[in-house]
């Protein structure tokens, strides 16, 4: 983080500390429950924001290799990406163009070519149609033409994009605006994937992102875990079009910070910075490593998602002492989200889908949940 920056957050972090709250939004924030529950919604949620819209899928250091690949499943549709002998990577429609098979089951390997199990039909990695058994049996067709259908795709700061939707175009810089710089601090680009993990779960997606986005609950729900090193209170919002980021002081933050002159206090140092990146994804910077989470509907039932999470370490890790290092890291965030957190969430859900009410409300205090639901709301609306 920049000088100028550290200096405002420690400013008002510690003004915001001292006063024993935090930065408030200027109303209450009433939510209608039937956004989660509506089916009718969740394929309006689909067609725009899982289809028209770039999402994170995947980390460059997954796809580092030529012929890495990678397959991805969003919401009733499914990508394989695949990277390039020139550096560069492409994306497909995971469908083939005989009779419309998934083509790749995997979800990561290295691969040369990707062949068709029903009939064989064989295609490159950079998506070419290179060979039809009993080719006589396809006089008639070009087979230029016949290649995977391509997907517009994308990196950035060491994470890869998708746009779900053949022939759009993806402007990726435009699209993040001022959270790219943000998301370049975190130098994901240079950091390796320590652990990567995809599991159902029986709530609506935005439930997922909304678990990441108050600091309101740490010391009631996370009394045992994170609560014990975070503050509930303290929190800086920035805005960046539809994406936002807040910083979260560390229980660590005043006592480190009070008595240093302004210009010497490393903020960051005693800080967790949570970047929401419009619309499902969560990127957490904990200093000495990232990780990230996105949501995706899974299915049509609203009820359900998928979620996707990673870990990044700085570094590639090979020793026994790093990984055990690591996989505690790990565990810690695994059990805090999969323990408490998510639990809390099904609850949610459930109570949603029961009719005891039609709105919940978001306090002041939870900008977080004002920001992103006001930019799901701004999108759908504008579509
Ligand atoms: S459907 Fe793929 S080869 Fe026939
Ligand atoms: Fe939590």
């Amino acid at each position: 983080m920049d000088a100028t920056t550290q200096r405002r957050w420690g400013d008002q972090m510690l003004a915001l500390l001292a006063a024993n709250t935090t930065q408030m939004a200027d109303r209450e924030y009433v939510q209608p429950v039937a956004d989660y529950v509506d089916p009718g919604h969740a394929r309006r949620e689909r067609d725009l924001l899982f289809r028209r819209t770039p999402l994170i899928v995947a980390a460059s250091d997954e796809l580092a290799r030529p012929g890495e690949f990678r397959t991805v499943d969003i919401d009733g549709m499914s990508a394989v990406i695949v990277r390039q002998d020139d550096g560069s990577l492409r994306a497909f429609h995971n469908v083939c163009r005989h009779r419309g098979c998934r083509v790749v089951d995997a979800e990561c390997g290295t691969a040369r070519t990707f062949t068709c199990k029903f009939h064989s039909w064989v295609y490159g990695g950079d998506g070419t149609l290179r060979h039809v058994p009993m080719a006589e049996g396809f006089p008639g067709i070009d087979r230029a033409q016949r290649g995977l259908v391509p997907l517009p795709v994308a990196e950035r700061h060491g994470l890869v994009w998708l746009l779900p939707t053949a022939g759009l175009e993806l402007d990726l810089d435009a699209f993040l605006g001022p959270m790219g710089p943000c998301l370049a601090q975190l130098k994901m680009e240079d950091a390796a994937v320590f652990r990567f993990e995809r599991f159902p779960e029986k709530m609506n997606w935005k439930l997922v992102v909304d678990t990441f986005l108050e600091l309101y609950h740490l010391p009631y729900l996370h009394t045992k875990t994170v609560g014990r090193f975070i503050e509930g209170k303290g929190a800086l919002h920035e805005q960046f079009g539809p994406h936002s980021r807040f910083i979260a002081p560390r229980k660590s933050f005043v006592p480190a910070l009070r008595d240093i002159p302004p210009e010497q206090r490393d903020v960051a140092e005693h800080s967790v910075v949570i970047n929401r990146v419009f619309p499902n994804g969560i990127v957490i910077w904990q200093r000495d490593h990232v990780e990230f989470w996105t949501a995706v509907p899974d299915g049509d039932d609203p009820n359900r998602c998928m979620v996707r999470l990673w870990l990044l370490s700085p570094e590639k890790v090979v020793s026994e002492a790093e990984r055990v290092r690591w996989d505690k890291n790990w565990e810690i965030l695994r059990g805090t989200v999969q323990v408490e957190d998510f639990p809390m969430a099904r609850t949610i859900q459930q109570g949603f889908s029961s009719g005891a009410q039609d709105h919940v409300i978001f306090g002041r205090n939870e900008l977080g949940l004002h920001e992103f639901h006001r930019s799901l709301k701004e999108a759908l609306a504008a579509a």
